[in-house]
This record gives structure tokens, sequence and C-alpha cells, in this order.
């Protein structure tokens, strides 16, 4: 199975093709490297299949989800790491994990209080 697959996947910004109709398959258990020179559109790339941002046109579907058409089903099924640590300092690692948790709509405090 595809856990990935992106098709035609483009992005113009001021008319500028900064992604370029990429299309590409990955299979469940692969891990796979997005190699580029800076401003290849790697992280442009990452937004839209995050569902951050909108393709300009083309498509691209997370465990047979359409980022364009069922956003919320992809962010569901999706965890994204960033260069910064996207972590709030003023809470406690608890806090983190019971905030971060219930944002996917998971009852965490429950959980952790049986452990
Ligand atoms: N919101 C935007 N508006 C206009 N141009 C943008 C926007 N976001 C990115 N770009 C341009 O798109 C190109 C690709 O940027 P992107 O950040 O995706 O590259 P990258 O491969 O992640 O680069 P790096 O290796 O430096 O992180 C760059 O030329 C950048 O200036
Ligand atoms: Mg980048």
């Amino acid at each position: 199975m595809n856990i990935v697959e992106v098709n035609e996947l483009t992005k113009i910004y001021d008319g500028r093709k900064i992604v370029d109709s990429i299309s590409l398959k990955i299979k469940k258990g692969e891990i796979f490297g997005l190699l580029g020179p800076n401003g290849a559109g790697k992280t442009t790339t990452v937004s839209m299949l995050s569902c951050l941002i909108p393709p300009t046109s083309g498509d691209a579907f997370i465990e047979g989800k359409s980022i364009v058409r069922e956003s919320m089903e992809v962010k569901r099924r999706i965890g994204v790491v960033p260069q910064e640590i996207a972590l709030y300092p003023t809470l406690s690692a608890k806090e983190n994990l019971i905030f971060w948790g219930e944002m996917y709509g998971h009852l965490v405090e429950e959980n952790l209080e049986k452990e």
C-alpha cells in the first residue's frame, strides 16, 4: 500500500513555479528523503502535504485521503516534526502531552493517571 501518493503537485507564487508538477509514491514502512538545494521547494511541498497551504494544482493522498478534498482526514493521520521544537516551554512535559494529545482528540490525562 502507498502511504503517500503525490500526483502532479504544483505551487505557483507570483507566476513563479515553486513546485513544478511533482509525482511520487511512498510505500508503508519506507523511509523517504526529499533532498534539494536551498529554495528547491522542499518546505513548500511538505507544507502542502500537511495541508498548511493549498496546492495551485495537482493532488496528494495520505493513506488514500486527498489533501485537497479531505484535509481534516489527512491532518488526523499525520504528525510533523519541524526543525524548531513546537512545545510550550511554560507547560510541564506532562501538560504538553495532555495539550497536544487532546488537540488530536485523545483523552491523555485519563490514560496517564492509569499508569
Ligand atoms: N509564501 C511565499 N511567497 C512567495 N514565494 C515563496 C513563498 N514561500 C516560499 N517561496 C519561495 O519558494 C521557493 C522555495 O522555497 P522553500 O522554502 O519551499 O524551499 P526549501 O527547499 O525548503 O529551501 P531550504 O533548503 O532553504 O529550506 C523559494 O524561492 C522561496 O523564496
Ligand atoms: Mg525548507
